[in-house]
């Protein structure tokens, strides 16, 4: 027989489920989680499950309506993900997130769920040139048309740019390749005038260094392949919804969220309150569009998000010491790093975000692309890859690459020139990325 210890004479406290107060680097360890019924397993479980058993008839028809919250089916929620979302949404400071199948999912199903035929998003020039194939190509074949802003520092041109059709702003903290940061609370200011959502896209930020809904944004999305995960190994997207925009205020008309999703019932502003984009996405978007995540990928994703700060640190510092270096040698034209005194942006970088401006940025090699090419083959603790925001140092000519199906005159607009190189900074030892730059560098002076 077993024999078990004595209890002990004073009371053993339950492990602390609510993390709300707490600071950033606890809860990104710690934020989300419940207890596991099975076993005290201290990691979240891959809950491989595609639907789960309902005890009753009423449990039933209570999570198909939502008004009881639980597993349904992995479509739409799943117990590994939710761990994942509660702690996305605590490190934005949302009441509530969902995460998807990679970024690009996360963008669609937000926006989407904005915007529909015939209707207009506005967003800055200079976004990822994914979202920006993706809203030209894709959404403009949905009837979803999208008006640029060319320098969101001015004023008018937003003005000129908004238009009655106008139902999402969509913005990025720190675009790339071109750092050229955002002020996010400028553009918040216009978004709240026109009674418009703004959708911030923090991938490259991460809410470790700038936290949109803070300074005004309504909705948050991230590609969490990239800093969030940090390790490189799965895709997956997350979209924030602030709880802060009052769909039933603005004259924009947002049926999907404030009208009955079907007749005698109620509309998600009424039933699910701040968290009613949330509910939008889990209940409607999201569960059509079918854009759903693996439980291993966010599994992945949580066990990246724990060491989030301490990687961005070093990512940060990397970037700096980085850029400072390019910037004097002499087979390097131009570094495009909001870090450095003299950038134009340093001043949002200084403002907003403490001096830093990330660790994605570029730098135009001389030779054009000729000399790119030549650097570019001579890089060996570099990656020669696409992708951002993993541990690893990475490097890409994004004329060739990721601008090359847009028009010659769009990517000079752009400042996309034949020897722009984009670096993403990884955590190694800086010392040893300088020494590969220096002598891919010295390939191209030679
Ligand atoms: C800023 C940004 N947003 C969104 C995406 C799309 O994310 P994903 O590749 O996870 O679909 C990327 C991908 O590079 C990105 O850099």
């Amino acid at each position: 027989m077993t024999s078990h210890p004595a209890p002990p004479a004073h009371d053993v406290l339950p492990p602390r489920y609510e993390w709300d107060g707490f600071g950033f680097d606890t809860r990104q360890v710690h934020a989300g989680e419940t207890a596991e019924p099975g076993h005290n397993a201290r990691i979240t479980p891959v809950y491989l499950s595609a639907a789960y058993r309902f005890d009753s008839f009423a449990q039933a028809e209570g999570r198909f309506t939502g008004a009881e919250e639980g597993q349904l089916y992995s479509r739409n929620l799943n117990p590994t993900h939710q761990v994942a979302e509660r702690r996305i949404a605590s490190l934005e400071g949302g009441p509530g997130a969902i995460v998807v199948g990679s970024g690009q999912a996360a963008i669609t199903a937000a926006l989407l769920g904005l915007a529909g035929a015939g209707e207009r998003i506005v967003a800055t020039a200079s976004i990822y040139s994914g979202t920006r194939i993706l809203f030209d190509r894709s959404f403009a074949r949905f009837g979803v048309g999208t008006d640029y802003v060319r320098d969101p520092r001015v004023a008018d041109q937003w003005e000129a740019a908004i238009t009655p059709q106008t139902k999402a702003i969509f913005v990025e903290t720190i675009p790339n390749p071109k750092n050229d940061l955002v002020d996010i609370p400028a553009v918040a200011a216009i978004a709240r005038r026109h009674g418009i959502p703004l959708v911030v896209d923090n991938t490259v930020a991460t809410p470790y260094v700038s936290r949109p809904l803070a300074d005004g944004a309504d909705i948050v999305i991230h590609s969490s392949t990239k800093f969030l995960s940090g390790h490189g190994a799965a895709l997956s997207g997350a979209i924030v919804d602030g709880g802060s925009f009052d769909w039933n205020a603005s004259d924009r008309d947002y049926p999907g969220i404030t009208d009955a999703p079907a007749p005698g019932k109620p509309s998600y502003v009424e039933a699910f309150g701040e968290r009613a984009f949330e509910a939008y996405l889990r209940f409607g978007i999201v569960n059509d569009l079918g854009a759903a995540l693996s439980p291993i990928n966010s599994f992945l994703l949580q066990q990246g998000i724990e060491t989030l700060s301490l990687r961005m640190e070093r990512h940060l510092a990397n970037a700096e010491t980085v850029a400072a270096w390019l910037e004097g040698h002499p087979a390097v034209e131009s570094v495009d790093f909001a870090g450095l005194p003299g950038n134009e942006y340093h001043d949002i970088a200084q403002r907003r975000f403490g001096g830093r401006a990330g660790s994605v940025f570029a730098f135009t090699v001389r030779g054009g692309r000729a000399g790119a090419e030549t650097f570019f083959d001579g890089l060996q603790v570099f990656s020669r890859m696409t992708n951002i925001g993993d541990v690893r140092s990475m490097a890409l000519h994004p004329a060739t690459t990721t601008h090359v199906s847009f028009p010659a005159d769009e990517r000079e607009r752009l400042g996309i020139g034949d020897g722009l190189i984009r670096l993403s900074i990884g955590i190694e030892t800086v010392d040893d990325l300088i020494a590969d730059l220096d002598q891919a560098l010295g390939r191209v002076s030679a």
